[in-house]
């Protein structure tokens, strides 16, 4: 038996319908996984979904900064043994021009929207005892800050706070909280970032990058180990990803 096999496991990826989030779903339905995937845009959440390896996968729209489309999700979900939390939202604010709105909107999507669908899913009983994982995406920049990324890193920096007490909670019910922090991956948010900042600034951060820009199967696949019962021992850690 494989550790890393997904097989029996129904895993539910956010942020799915781009980057990040749909090579998570597709690599998670690689190993096995019936993956339930949701995003806000329907033409890119149906293309991520007939990339999907198997059958008997789910895709269902909503928007995580709407309460009512956070229940009526949990509602429509099977009992799952993994979620992986993949959305958000590219933002560079200088100190000084940060507003209550700023903050609001940041949050609102990066840290906000995942601890709401936690606690749906955990008040409607979705995530199975024994066994389930929960893998939040932070960022390397928790570590390595950028100059503009205030809101941004600081919203991660909560994330993993809170996946760290999530995991104390969780840990008697056999459910593992872990969060990858990768480093600049090529995905959508990379090229909105060269395009509202500087494709220069890009080049300087592939520079910095020891080990380049990362590809988003890096980071899928160090997710599938979350997933899987390979990391059956592993709570509370936060994996850094790109060097
Ligand atoms: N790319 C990187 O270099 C990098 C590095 C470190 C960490 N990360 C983190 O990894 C995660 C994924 O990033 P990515 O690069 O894959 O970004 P992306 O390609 O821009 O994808 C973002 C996803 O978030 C979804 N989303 C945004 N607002 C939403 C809302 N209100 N409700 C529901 N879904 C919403 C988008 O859905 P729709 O398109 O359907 O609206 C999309 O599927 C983010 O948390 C990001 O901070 C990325």
């Amino acid at each position: 038996m494989n550790a890393f096999d997904l097989t029996g496991k129904t895993i539910l990826v956010t942020g799915a319908s781009s980057g990040l989030g749909r090579q998570t779903a597709i690599t998670a339905s690689e190993f096995g996984a019936t993956v339930v995937i949701t995003g806000r845009n329907p033409e890119r959440l149906g293309e991520t979904f007939r990339l999907l390896k198997g059958e008997g996968h789910l895709q269902l729209l909503a928007d995580l900064t709407i309460q009512t489309d956070i229940d009526q999700l949990v509602a429509s979900l099977p009992v799952l043994n993994g979620v992986v939390h993949s959305t958000g939202i590219s933002d560079l604010s200088p100190a000084r021009f940060i507003t209550t709105e700023t903050i609001a909107k940041t949050f609102r999507i990066s840290f906000d929207a995942s601890v709401l669908l936690t606690a749906g899913l955990l008040g409607k009983k979705k995530l199975a005892k024994g066994h389930s994982s929960i893998v939040f995406i932070s960022s390397i920049s928790t570590r390595y800050p950028f100059v503009g990324g205030a809101m941004y890193i600081s919203a991660k920096a909560a994330l993993e706070a809170y996946a760290r007490v999530l995991a104390l909670e969780l840990a008697p019910k056999g459910i593992r909280v872990n969060c990858v922090a990768p480093a600049f991956v090529r995905t959508p948010m990379l090229d909105e970032t060269a395009a509202n900042y500087s494709q220069e600034a890009v080049n300087m951060i592939e520079a910095r990058q020891i080990l380049g820009l990362g590809d988003p199967v890096d980071v899928a696949n160090s997710i599938v180990y979350y997933l899987s019962d390979a990391s059956k021992w592993v709570s509370a850690t936060s994996l850094v990803l790109g060097g």
